[in-house]
Formats: C-alpha cells, structure tokens, sequence
C-alpha cells in the first residue's frame, strides 16, 4: 500500500492532455491482433490494464512492440489465435479479461483467465452466457468468477442477442466473437452503451450496421468472417480521465483548466452535461472529429456548482463518472441525486459503498440507495473535519483519484490509503496534477495529513 496525500491549493491553471482512451485502447490492440499484417497505434494508453491486454495478445501469437512514437500489431487474422502456454493474466481490467473472453471463445483452443482480486471478485456469467451460445464452454468458481477455463468453439455460430444489462463490455465480446461466425451477428441494447467497438470494427474493414431506436436502444449487426484490414489508430484522450483535472480545476476556487485532444464520443460525455448543468463553466473548443471519432480540448474555469438530479438514461454514458460527479456534488450548492447506476456496484470495486463511506468519513451529507447516492453539497469548501484513518480507496483507482481530487476543494489534507491502483488508467496522474498547481503527493507517515 502506498497512501498519499493532497492538499489544499486554492488556484489551479494549466494545458494538459492526458493519456488514451483506456477503452478505445483495449480495442485497437485487439482488433489489430486480428488483422492480417501490421497496424500501428499511436496515443496508446500505457496503463497497466491495456498493457496486461498487450501481454494476452501476445500470449495467443501476436506480435505487438512499442516503437519511438507508435506501436506495432502484426496480427495473425481471424481464426489464427495460438492456444496460449500458460495462464493468461489480465491483472485489474474488467474491459480486457471480458473482450479477450470473445476472442477465445470463438478460437479452437483452450485458455485459462485470471486477475487480481477484485477482477476475481467480479460477475463474468454475463460473458459465458452469450459465449457458450455462440459455442464456447465456460468452467468458472461459483458465481462465474475467475479464474476460468475458456474452451473455445470448434465451429462459432452467430447469434441474435439482447444484453440484460446496459454494457458495452457484453455487447463487444459478443461482436468480437461474431467475427469468426459465419452469417450474422446481432446484439441488441435497451440503452446505447459507447460504441468504440462498432466503429474501430468498421475502421478495420468489418461490415457493421448500427440501428438506433427513438427509445435510445440499439441493434448492432455485424457480418461474420471478414478479413480485417490493418489499420492505424490515433486514440484520443481519454474523457474518464479527463474528467479528474476538470472537477479539480471547478473546484479550486480559481484558475483555468485546458484538457487538449480529449475523445468526445457522444456515448461517453454525460458527465460534462451533467457539469454544465450544475453550472460549471466548460467550454468545448477545436472540436473536430479525428479518424472515426470527435475530439475537442475541454476548457474548464473555477465557479460555483449546484445540485442536480442526473436522469438514469444518462447512466451508461458517464457509469464511470459518478465517483468524481459525486466528488463535484459535495462542493455544489443543495442535493445531487444520482439514483439508476446499479451496475456500480460491480466495477473494480463496489463503488456507491466506497464514496459513500469516503465521503461521509470527510463530513459530507450522503445517502448511500441501493443503486446510487444522494450527496448534499456545502455550495463551497466543505467544513475541515478530522479524520481517524485515511481514506479507504478499496484498491480502485477511480476512487482515488476522485479522493485526490476532493483534497484540492478541502479545507484540510486528505489522506488516502492506497495510489498503487491509478497506473491502471492514468499513469503520471499526481505529477500532471502537481503541474497544475496541485500539491499530492506521498504520505508523510509522522505529518499531520489526517
Ligand atoms: C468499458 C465499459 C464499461 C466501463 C468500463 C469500460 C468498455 O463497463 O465501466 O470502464 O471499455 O467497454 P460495462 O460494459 O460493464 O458497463
């Protein structure tokens, strides 16, 4: 465990870009392991979670190199995964351990995933359900955790499913295994979840129809073996990233805030409307849209913020927002409801519990719902309040960084127990911060930080 602190700063300004998209990340290596010949990635998020993707591709027989500026995919195309030797271990990434499942299970060989404990903690029946549809063979710890034996199909076989659960993560699997069905696949999704896989596919020459509803749902159709084409990617920055140094920047009291070259995917920018309907002061410029996706820099000025009720069909759009969001409410002025976010409470760790604990530990007013929170805001610096123990960050590194975050808005250092985990999605996060004006850094065990 490494704790860390930040403290109170009162002006925060600065240009930064933060690194990749973790999403669009996972799926450029995936999808150019797939491809026949040799892709190259720029702007890849080199964060422990796309790297333990890295090391699984590597393990079924791609070749995947960094290079000064890029790195470089030889993919072995459709169908030519290699039975790995050994166990594959995609360490904290829910994203890579359940799109990879769809590779495997639409490859004739025998594969075993683990993580670490909070990956072996988390649902995976939503996976092996459509998989074993499909024709994968799934052998998994009770209740579909990992570690599990993945028994990939002989012969793969479309199917035509509905996701239970808003989640781009299911309905990626299943399209990445449709890859080697012959015929259609088709998943279909009550709410649109982000559909970075639905256009990097198409970018790399799969024929892919997407069917939006007026309800907000989805049908996704893709058509089975076809030749991917090597492709070059320009991931942008990642908005969930994004999302920490422009709380930070609205909360400092005062300052300026540029977040360059930020992905604006319209499935994944509910937490700046939600901001600038708090009142934030965030402005959109250069947007443009780059290769298949739009990309602006954000511009974010300190003000003040006030309560808001966030509707559930905005849910899958921000899901890993709320604990920042929720940071954010306990500065605004009167009661921020974020209800309809069940699915919370299986991301790295059970996070409505997590925030809600934190926050209350640090004097805030919340309510923990079973499937959200209930935060009433101070309109400004929350009051100083002592704490016993540092901030429990249950080994998720969205909520520390959310914590690091608060303790540029507090009124006394906060202290959080653990910082180990930011590397998977934001390596470099406290010395970009620190860069801005912010002061985090390593506890001082002996110092007066809680
Ligand atoms: C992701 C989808 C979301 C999100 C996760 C990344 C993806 O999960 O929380 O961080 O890259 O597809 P779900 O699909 O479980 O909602």
């Amino acid at each position: 465990m490494i704790p860390f602190t930040s403290r109170p700063t009162t002006s925060i300004s600065g240009e930064i870009s933060v690194p990749g998209d973790k999403s669009a990340s996972h799926r450029a290596l995936l999808l150019s392991a797939l491809a026949v010949g040799r892709s190259r990635v720029r702007g890849l998020l080199e964060g422990d979670d796309v790297l333990a993707t890295a090391g699984a591709l590597r393990a079924l027989g791609a070749e995947i190199v960094r290079e000064a500026d890029h790195w470089r995919i030889d993919g072995v195309g459709i169908g030519g995964l290699e039975e790995p030797e050994n166990v594959l271990d995609l360490g904290n990434s829910g994203t890579g351990a359940r799109l990879l499942m769809g590779l495997l299970a639409s490859h004739p060989l025998t594969a075993v995933v683990t993580g670490d404990a909070s990956l072996r903690s988390r649902p995976m029946a939503r996976i092996s359900t459509p998989l074993d549809q499909m024709g994968g063979r799934f052998f998994s710890r009770a209740g579909g955790r990992l570690p599990m034996t993945v028994i990939g199909a002989e012969a793969v076989m479309g199917i035509d499913y509905t996701t239970p659960v808003a989640s781009a993560q299911v309905k990626s699997a299943v399209l990445l295994a449709g890859l080697n069905a012959p015929g259609t696949t088709i998943v279909r999704e009550a709410s649109a979840t982000r559909d970075h896989t639905e256009h990097m596919l198409r970018h790399f020459g799969a024929d892919v129809e997407i069917e939006a509803s007026a309800d907000g749902g989805r049908v996704i159709r893709l058509h089975g073996q076809p030749e991917l084409t090597p492709a070059d990617v320009q991931v942008p920055g990642d908005i969930s990233s994004a999302a920490f140094p422009l709380v930070a920047a609205l909360i400092a009291g005062e300052g300026e805030v540029v977040v360059r070259d930020v992905g604006l995917n319209p499935l994944r920018t509910g937490l700046l409307d939600t901001l600038v309907e708090m009142g934030a002061d965030i402005e959109i410029t250069n947007a443009r849209t780059r290769q298949f996706e739009p990309v602006g820099d954000l511009v974010a000025r300190a003000g003040s913020l006030q309560g808001v009720t966030v509707p559930a069909a905005r849910v899958p759009s921000m899901i890993d927002e709320y604990p920042i969001l929720a940071v954010a409410a306990a500065f605004a002025k009167g009661t921020t409801v974020m209800r309809g976010a069940r699915e919370l409470r299986v991301k790295e760790s059970d996070r409505i519990a997590a925030m809600a604990r934190g926050l209350s530990a640090l004097g805030v007013a919340v309510e923990e719902v079973e499937d959200g929170l209930i935060v009433t805001g101070a309109g400004g610096r929350p009051p100083p309040v002592r704490l016993n123990a540092p901030i429990a960050t249950d080994h998720d590194h969205r909520i520390a960084m959310s914590f690091l975050v608060f303790g540029i808005g507090a009124r006394a250092p906060i202290e959080i127990d653990d910082c180990r985990m930011i590397d998977t999605s934001f390596p470099g996060f406290a010395a970009m911060m620190n860069g801005l004006g912010c002061d985090m850094a390593e506890a001082d065990r002996g110092g007066a930080a809680v």
